[in-house]
């Protein structure tokens, strides 16, 4: 009867689902869904497939990206349970990233991924959308894409690679990547040695298999109550288990559709999405020691939420973060890898342990609160279990894995993994400033004799920033000058307005905001020689000059934009790119707001911007 009334002029056309949404294109909304179905006819389909509840999938395979390897079977898995569901799997793609084939870097990319994922959720005529994602910056722009598109929206990640071996050693990205060069440049490993381990950092595909970034976000979206508790999060990306939760999702979707239909709310990401949902993916984020970069991203997603954002900022990071210990025994806080993680129960496993900071009242994908998901899914604790998900009175570190640091020289925030620090002194330092000006100016002095440091010196790179150097490398790690590592020191305070792999440590200020680029910022005119107090436990990080002497130097530095590394001229002549590197430089806004564009934000841009 629907099919029929498709054709009656006389009557308007109701349904909003399936083909008949969004109609406008050539203005007769009739005769705009007869060349729809001219069309997609073209593919073999019935006038019955057609009237069914659509489902989205993003397929984000590209031979490109290792860590998406499995998106083909996972697209086979989701299909045969939309079908089994009584809905209609309609696969398309949409720009694909790694991290290493992007460059400059895969933030950049990101907001470009996140746009790409809104446009087309929103303009293909799809009841609900399941994303396939997983490498780091992936996931997130999924996230950012689907709740501001806001149609029924579910996440699957492509889930973790297995680890490797190397002389009965396991080894495993990108942690070891790190560890084993390092021994090749001090000899310790031959070329015979280093190539094989080569060949085993990444034996199979999927996502990096300690906790960086893509592991952190898929335990994320496991806290934000999107995905199976038990193997959403972490089983292997070569497992049954993982294809499994494929069909799994194609079924949940097309039943949080049909709750849809019935009118009811609190299935599209922006009803079942709340504060209190953010809190606890934030929760989960310090539990496991996450990556400093999910914090960015979260922020990101978090504004792109109308009613969330604005309700939780970088503070509420450090706020959860006093109450939550980390529990998780991974790399590089700790010795396993992801698949230890799911044999030790998942997500399931730290959600159990975790409930009494938990808000159990949220809801899930399931359509169930948090709380009768839990109680539905018990969880049976076993000594394996407890050495990789340790509970809350035997945790790896007390609390605050990750803090949150404000004072004169980052009015807006910085962030710092204490639970990485290699030097527990360094928490609570003062020192003296060595400034490099921007990466270049880092490469070219960090490793001179004639550099003038000592271990208790602060090392700090600018020019790293959002718009400093477009997407904000993972260059926060500075390298410890080579004349004190080989006095044997491992570990100096570190600061930068850049990011830092999920998957190396050390005593590192990130993040700062605002940037040096920005010609307000006290970041950008702190000099070698500067005093500066970091102080973890009271979150302070001060420069030690007076208010003064810094409007001074603010004052001088924008009668010359270009001196000390020409980070100001940047910020003035970022409005004369070209292109998406333009449109990025111009607009996207600082870190501790997540490094969105403005424009995509929910809320209108925030003062930090300027034009
Ligand atoms: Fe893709 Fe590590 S490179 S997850
Ligand atoms: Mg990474």
């Amino acid at each position: 009867p629907e099919i029929l009334a498709d054709y009656d002029l006389s009557r308007p056309i109701t349904s909003k689902t399936g083909l008949r949404q969004g109609l406008a294109g050539y203005g007769d909304p009739h005769f705009s869904l007869f060349l729809r179905k001219v069309f997609i006819k073209a593919l073999g389909y019935t006038d019955a497939a057609l009237s069914l509840p659509i489902i989205g999938i993003i397929n984000t395979y590209s031979s490109f990206n290792p860590c998406h390897s499995n998106a083909n079977d996972l697209v086979e898995s989701l299909k045969r349970g939309i079908s089994a569901a009584g809905g209609l799997p309609v696969d398309f793609p949409t720009i694909s990233i790694h991290e290493s084939f992007s460059s400059p870097t895969s933030m950049y990319l990101r907001n470009l991924m996140a746009m790409d994922t809104e446009e087309m959720i929103a303009a293909q005529p799809v009841d609900g959308v399941v994303a396939i994602g997983g490498c780091d910056k992936t996931v997130p722009a999924q996230l950012m894409g689907g709740i501001s598109a806001n149609k029924v929206f579910l996440p699957l990640v492509t889930g973790p690679m297995m680890p490797g071996s190397v002389q009965g050693v396991r080894v495993g990205a990108c942690t070891d990547c790190r560890n084993n060069w390092a021994k090749f440049r001090a000899g310790e490993l031959d070329v015979e040695e280093i190539m094989a381990v080569n060949e085993e950092l990444a034996p199979t595909g999927g996502t990096c298999g300690v906790m960086g970034t893509a592991s952190t976000m898929a335990c994320i979206v496991a806290g934000l109550g999107l995905v199976d508790l038990r193997s959403g999060a972490t089983a292997p990306a070569v497992s049954s288990a993982r294809r499994r939760v494929a069909e799994e999702a194609g079924k949940r979707a097309v039943a949080l559709v049909k709750i849809r239909d019935e009118g009811q709310a609190g299935v599209k990401p922006q009803e079942l999405l709340t504060v209190e949902s953010f809190e606890n993916a934030i929760t989960v984020l310090q539990a496991i020691g996450g990556s400093t970069n999910a914090v960015v991203h979260l922020m990101a997603i978090i504004n792109r939420h109308p009613d969330v954002a604005g309700k939780l900022t970088l503070k509420d990071f450090d706020r959860i973060g006093r109450k939550t210990p980390l529990l998780v025994d991974l790399k590089p806080s700790g010795d396993n890898y992801m698949t230890d993680f799911h044999n030790a129960g998942g997500m399931l496993a730290l959600m159990h342990r975790l409930r009494p900071l938990l808000h159990l009242n949220v809801r899930t994908y399931t359509g169930q609160t948090l709380g009768e998901l839990l109680d539905q899914s018990p969880f049976k604790d076993f000594e394996f279990s407890r050495k990789v998900v340790r509970s809350l009175e035997d945790p790896l570190w007390p609390a605050c894995s990750l803090v949150v640091l404000h004072g004169n020289m980052a009015p807006d925030g910085a962030v710092m993994k204490q639970s990485a620090s290699k030097d527990q002194r360094l928490l609570k330092h003062r020192g003296t400033a060595v400034v490099f000006e921007n990466s270049e100016d880092l490469a070219n002095r960090i490793d001179s004799d004639d550099l003038e440091v000592t271990k208790d010196s602060v090392l700090v790179l600018k020019g790293i920033g959002p718009v400093g150097n477009p997407g904000m490398p993972e260059a926060g790690l500075i390298p410890i000058p080579r004349k004190l590592g080989r006095q044997g020191v491992t570990d100096m305070l570190r600061i930068s307005d850049g990011r830092m792999s999920g998957t190396a440590g050390g005593t590192i200020v990130l993040h700062v905001s605002p940037e040096a680029a920005d010609l307000d910022s006290v970041f950008g005119v702190v000099q070698t020689g500067d005093g500066i107090i970091c102080d973890v436990a009271e979150r302070r990080l001060e420069l030690e000059v007076d208010g003064g002497e810094i409007d001074r130097r603010r004052k001088e530095r924008k009668n010359n934009p270009s001196g000390a590394g020409g980070n100001g001229q940047r910020w003035l002549t970022r409005k004369r790119q070209r292109g998406y590197r333009g449109l990025y430089e111009r607009r996207v806004n600082q870190a501790h707001e997540g490094c969105d564009f403005d424009f995509l934000m929910a809320q209108p841009p925030s003062e930090s911007f300027k034009e």
